[in-house]
């Protein structure tokens, strides 16, 4: 018997509703910057003279950069940078020549408010607008087909009418209201009585300090977490105009730069007597020109925020170029010893192979970050595999098919097929059947989607990239590698897989990677960030960068909320329907240990930070976050839903729909059978982000679990669903 969808979720929701308690009702949040829109914009006769005049503040120290990209032959070209040239770790995600130039308007732009705000006639009540020349909504380059099949790369022209909503690069939006200390730029450093925060790094030692507990999930939905959430998500770094890393280092001069926002090392920290502070350099300031709008300091996405496998197929064209062979529709690949399987591609260019020194062991993909270890490395090239398994049927069936027809149609089925998996397998186990349910998350079994709703505008939220690291409270210190019977070696701290890049090539390759995470479990969700993250992290990587011996993970997530001046726990806790906390005994949903840890460094419950609140909340129930997390993180995947016009079941528009044949074969399809296709393995739990259970979740046969039967696309090239 072929076990198909229908049966996953039944299993799925046994597993989900054994588990069961009640959950709180959260809101659907609408969000302060659809809230804002919705205000007049103002102009003011002062703006245009304070634009000309305002000059980007130059900063104290010309950039120090380690020049990954400053291969001479680099520079040569217009635009040689690309969004997945710089970053393997998202402590340099750098930026691109695009987004230093964002950030130079934004300086501008800030510098001309911050004058405005200075003026007698100035109100804080209206919202004013940016001179129409620098206002990318008032000179729209783009010319969209509608009737274009196939999504474009940087996700530009999904929506028809605003053709940049979701496009990389593009400024994050906001759940609530910026929280800068001075209202425009600051990073909120002071708490409600006016004293400092308690320090990043203090906060990390007491509340996030290593406890770990087993949970029901396997290892991999940690990693299926980073690879989705990698997916949506990447902010720029100030950088110079080459694009690379500003680096900030601890000391005087540093300090007192406008880049850098230092964490200092507090007393009580015996890890780090070695270190003077950790060096912190903030997020490229953007501002919103997406309507207008010129006001506090936004972040810039250089990523797509459709949920499109953007990471694996790039952000940009010349990414996309680099990536693919021009014969029949198949991606670079290269080989080893480990695996007659197919490899991500090397890279051709010495220059962008961040701090290595070869190329021997320098891949490419769609995101510089697939690096980060070599677990979210092996997701990268399992999905290559699958494009290149998926063109190699297509041709199949349709001979007569060019390389681009061929390359768009495999890419199209893909994302279909990965969108299918977030959305039924990953995003039920993330925030919970309950909410998945409440925001209508699920695909159906069968069928279209109707609610595609042109009106909604998907540009990933800030705060959403908070929330979204709940994964650093998930992740194991020690990880495996596991043979062709799951029979577990190589157990290591977490610090050899990270940053390493022999680790395709070595002691069992990616397959063995991926058979460790399918058959070790992960954390349960506590606050606590495992000792390597949280006291080692990055040892001796970034030293001649940074000067830094290590950094603190937890300590760098906090500091990052204070830099986008994202606004306090409580804030969001009140947004999403749980009531505002006035004292911290009314964290009825946190438990009483951590809460008297939080009580330990906090003077107030109101000075809570973001991600330290959503991570100390007991998570809702059959989730991997809280009810604030899940708030955040569903209305996130809600939109991605609802607001892409090639949603792989939207229904309304012909032109761009699958067959429902063609529709019901990609909702057949599972996380297990993209294993099964695509790893060195006969089988495989049912459930691969759960861990193998004999009775709920057991292993199954490969050959018993179902998959596309890629008939249903014989000589289609122009769909009729109709
Ligand atoms: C080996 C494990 C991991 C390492 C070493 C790591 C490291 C990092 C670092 C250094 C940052 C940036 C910190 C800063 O703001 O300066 C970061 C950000 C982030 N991480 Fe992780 N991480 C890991 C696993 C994960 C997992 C499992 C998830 C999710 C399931 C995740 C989600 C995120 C997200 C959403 C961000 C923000 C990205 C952005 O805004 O650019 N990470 N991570």
């Amino acid at each position: 018997m072929l076990f198909s969808r229908g049966s996953l979720l039944v299993l799925l929701h046994l597993f989900v509703v054994i588990n069961c308690r009640k959950n709180p009702k959260i809101n659907i949040v609408t969000g302060y910057d659809a809230i804002e829109s919705a205000k007049t914009l103002t102009s003011h006769a002062k703006i245009k003279d304070l634009f000309a005049k305002a000059v980007e503040p130059e900063s104290k120290e010309e950039l120090k950069t380690v020049s990954y990209s400053k291969d001479k032959e680099g520079y040569k070209g217009d635009s040689f940078l690309t969004s997945e040239s710089s970053g393997h770790c998202s402590i340099l995600n750098g930026g691109t020549r695009e987004s230093y130039s964002m950030q130079k308007e934004a300086r501008t732009a800030m510098k001309a408010y911050e004058d405005l705000t200075k003026a007698d006639d100035y109100s804080a009540n209206n919202r004013y607008m940016v001179p129409q020349e620098k206002c990318r909504s008032a000179t729209n380059p783009y010319k969209c087909d509608p009737s274009e099949t196939w999504r474009s790369i940087d996700g530009t022209c999904n929506n028809l009418y605003n053709p940049w909503w979701g496009a990389a690069p593009q400024p994050y939006q906001r759940f609530a209201k910026p929280a800068y200390d001075d209202g425009l730029n600051a990073p909120r450093c002071k708490g409600v009585d006016g004293s400092h925060l308690p320090n990043p790094r203090k906060i990390a030692m007491y509340v996030h300090s290593p406890y770990q507990t087993k949970s029901d999930w396997s290892h991999l939905f940690v990693w299926f977490g980073q690879f989705v959430l990698h997916d949506v998500g990447k902010t720029a770094s100030i950088v110079n105009s080459y694009g690379d890393q500003k680096w900030c280092k601890c000391g005087e001069k540093w300090s007192s730069d406008p880049d850098c926002f230092n964490i200092p090392i507090p007393y009580e920290d015996y890890w780090n007597k070695d270190q003077k502070c950790f060096a912190f350099t903030r997020s490229s300031p953007a501002v919103r020109y997406d309507d207008c709008y010129l006001g506090p300091r936004e972040q810039l996405n250089l990523v797509t925020s459709w949920v499109d496998l953007s990471q694996v197929y790039g952000n940009d064209l010349k990414t996309s170029r680099k990536l693919r062979t021009y014969e029949k529709g198949l991606l670079k690949v290269s080989y080893n010893k480990y695996s007659r399987r197919e490899h991500l591609p090397k890279r051709e260019n010495v220059a962008d192979c961040m701090g290595l020194k070869t190329l021997s062991k320098c891949y490419q993909a769609g995101d510089g970050r697939h690096e980060d270890n070599g677990y979210l490395n092996s997701l990268h090239t399992i999905f290559v595999r699958e494009h290149n398994r998926v063109a190699r049927q297509l041709y199949y069936w349709n001979p007569t098919w060019d390389d681009e027809t061929t390359f768009q149609e495999a890419r199209r089925v893909v994302i279909a097929e990965y969108q299918n998996i977030v959305y039924a397998e990953f995003l039920p186990l993330l925030v919970g059947q309950d909410v998945a349910r409440q925001f209508d998350l699920l695909p159906s079994y069968q069928g279209y989607f109707m609610g595609y709703d042109w009106k909604i505008n998907p540009n990933t939220q800030n705060e959403f990239t908070f929330a979204g690291r709940y994964g650093h409270t998930l992740c194991k210190n020690w990880q495996l590698r596991a043979d062709k019977d799951y029979e577990t070696y190589s157990n290591k701290t977490i610090d050899y897989y990270i940053f390493n890049p022999k680790l395709p090539e070595y002691g069992g390759g990616i397959d063995s990677l991926v058979r460790a995470a399918l058959a070790d479990f992960a954390y349960y969700p506590t606050s606590q960030v495992n000792d390597k993250l949280n006291n080692w992290l990055a040892e001796d990587v970034f030293y001649k960068e940074t000067g830094n011996k290590r950094f603190s993970l937890p300590a760098l997530n906090i500091q990052r909320g204070r830099d986008h001046g994202v606004a306090a726990y409580v804030v969001y806790r009140d947004l999403c329907g749980l009531g505002r906390a006035y004292s911290f005994e009314d964290l009825k949903n946190i438990p009483r240990d951590v809460v008297s840890q939080l009580r330990k460094v906090y003077k107030s419950v109101e000075d809570i930070d973001l991600w330290t609140g959503l991570t100390s909340e007991y998570p809702l129930e059959g989730a991997a976050v809280g009810a604030t997390g899940a708030c955040i993180l569903a209305k996130g995947f809600r939109d991605w839903k609802y607001g892409d016009r090639w949603w792989f079941e939207n229904g309304q528009d012909p032109a761009i729909a699958f067959t429902p044949p063609q529709l019901d074969e990609i909702k057949s399809t599972s996380l297990a059978r993209l294993i099964c296709d695509n790893v060195d393995t006969d089988y495989v739990q049912n459930l691969a982000l759960l861990w193998p259970d004999e009775k709920y979740n057991p292993w199954m046969d490969c050959k018993k679990i179902a998959g596309i039967n890629f008939a249903a696309w014989q000589e289609v090239k122009y769909n009729k669903p109709y």
